[in-house]
């Protein structure tokens, strides 16, 4: 973080430390228009935030400060800004549906990107239409996608927000843990014979899913023959050759690039699964959402700008006022996966410690992401938000508009998110509560504090193209935090060295004879305990 401009930013919000949202809203009737703001189908209200027009403004010359415009243009055209893995940031191009060439190393990607997508159309077609048949002549009838991370949490949490758009007759099943449970409960709803596998990884070589992927297989040819490998398992890596050794022709794999970073990749051909589910058509629109968000990003001044305004305001929290957390509350069922999404997205990406000069940071870095979708937080975890003593700053998505427009289900829904913004803004004091009559002794009890913080971001309806634009949204949120707080966010160095561990724990766990264990008294007890259960 640019020191000198933060420490004026941070004498601006300690100078403004006892903002009020009762109050702020009562001096300005026009306050919700003013910190509204509008871009590829979504409403940003952050009117509900402890903010000022003067704060907004010192915020925002710590954007400026970061040179964050130039760090944009890097990030679409393909600059090596990925530095500790010296590669090229290009998920945007995946989704670029201009006519523009993306130059990385002096060689366009878009031909490869649109002959990678045609690709994945036609094959989904086939498969939707039932021309790609299983081994034994049947059509494919349950697609299992394979993955872990970025290959699985976008899809997943991807299929599940566009439900409403899937074939009905197609289901999908995503196997991710290495607890075996998650692929016996899985192949305990399939019949080989109607299964596709699609086995998604980025190296080929991550332990839990090539462990999923070779069990699969053998329970594919235990049920058909080896011979059926090639009809029921396909691909989606950047590892050619590893794939090809997995035993799965080529023809079958779907690539990217290594400038595609796992929980930025579901629009790349790590998307197939759910292109499957939706078809070709619903996916363009999917990408055209991101564009949109893309181009909104890249062409709209900083005071305007969705990403730009929520990164901001999420600095405003963790590093003005400490927060550790900020909460992810979708009103809409089908989002219900996009909180664990954001985890890998927000967390994974700015879960540093050391800034882009290999010092240490001297300021908090990366929030941690939690969040379910409402009205069940409301009924869990809400009273701490209302009441408790952390600052938890949320953000609160909906729709107008239902897919499932039963009775009144929707309105109350709705009024429900709008009222706790409304709660968590306003509260309810000790004279308000003494007015309705509530005894003395609760009025401490049953009086909220209020000027809670919140964003809320509201859409027409959820569509493949609101849905992409609210993932881009959050993924540029998250590239402007990092930039600002000077870190590398697409590297994640953090998982190497439990992977590593775990190798030699395996290999102490199923050794015949007892192993000499070397670890710490606590890890050498634990393991002694496992073998000795297991013996
Ligand atoms: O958890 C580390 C990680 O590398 C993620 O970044 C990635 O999404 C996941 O593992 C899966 O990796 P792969 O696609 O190579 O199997």
């Amino acid at each position: 973080m640019n020191h000198d401009v933060w420490s004026a930013v941070s004498a601006d919000i300690n100078a403004r430390r006892n903002l009020n949202l009762r109050e702020l809203f009562a001096h300005d009737p026009d306050r919700a228009r003013r910190f509204t703001t509008e871009a590829a189908g979504w409403t940003l209200d952050y009117s509900k935030n402890l903010i000022t027009p003067d704060l907004m403004k010192s915020l925002v010359t710590l954007a400026k400060a970061s040179d964050l415009k130039r760090w944009i243009d890097a990030l679409f055209s393909g600059e090596a800004i990925n530095a500790t893995e010296n590669r090229s940031v290009l998920h945007t191009a995946l989704r670029n549906l201009s006519t523009n060439p993306v130059f990385v190393n002096g060689n366009d990607v878009m031909p490869d990107i649109r002959e990678v997508l045609g690709k994945m159309a036609a094959f989904s077609e086939l498969v939707r239409k039932g021309k790609w048949l299983g081994h034994t002549g049947k059509r494919i009838k349950s697609i299992v996608n394979i993955g872990i991370g970025g290959s699985d949490l976008g899809p997943a949490m991807a299929y599940q927000a566009l439900k409403p758009y899937a074939k009905s007759s197609l289901k999908l099943y995503f196997v991710s843990n290495v607890d075996a449970t998650h692929l016996a409960e899985t192949l305990k709803k399939v019949k080989a014979g109607q299964t596709l596998f699609v086995v998604v990884s980025k190296t080929f070589t991550t332990q839990e899913t090539m462990t999923n992927a070779e069990n699969a297989r053998a329970w594919l040819i235990g049920k058909l023959g080896r011979e059926a490998v090639a009809r029921h398992f396909v691909a989606v890596s950047t590892n050619a050759e590893a794939v090809e050794a997995f035993g799965i022709d080529p023809a079958n794999m779907f690539g990217f690039w290594d400038w595609v970073g796992g929980r930025y990749s579901l629009t790349s051909a790590v998307g197939l699964s759910l292109m499957m589910a939706i078809g070709a058509k619903n996916f363009t629109k999917l990408l055209k959402g991101y564009y949109k968000m893309d181009r909104h990003f890249s062409t709209v001044p900083f005071d305007r700008n969705l990403p730009v305004i929520m990164a901001l305001l999420g600095i405003l929290y963790s590093n003005g006022y400490g927060a550790e957390s900020y909460a992810v509350l979708p009103y809409d069922q089908y989002l219900a996966r996009f909180p664990a999404y954001l985890q890998q997205l927000d967390m994974e990406s700015n879960g540093k410690s050391v800034d882009r000069d290999g010092r240490r940071v001297t300021s908090a870095t990366g929030p941690i992401v939690w969040g379910e979708p409402g009205t069940n937080g409301q009924h869990a975890f809400y009273q701490l938000i209302h009441q408790g003593t952390r600052l938890i700053p949320c953000d609160f998505i909906g729709f107008c508009k239902s897919h499932n427009p039963i009775g009144d289900h929707h309105d109350k829904l709705m009024a429900n998110c709008f009222a706790q913004t409304e709660a968590l803004a306003f509260g309810k004091t000790a004279a308000e509560c003494r007015a309705e009559g509530v005894p003395e002794e609760l009025v401490p009890h049953k009086t909220f504090e209020g000027n809670h913080p919140t964003n809320t971001l509201l859409a027409d309806k959820l569509t493949p193209e609101t849905f992409g634009a609210l993932v881009a949204l959050y993924e540029h949120k998250v590239f402007v935090q990092g930039i600002i707080w000077n870190i590398f966010s697409f590297d994640q160095w953090g998982v190497e060295l439990g992977k590593v561990l775990a190798s030699k724990v395996l290999a102490e766990l199923s050794a015949k004879d007892t192993p000499p264990l070397k670890h710490d008294s606590s890890t050498n007890a634990l393991i002694t305990r496992y073998r000795e259960a297991r013996a």
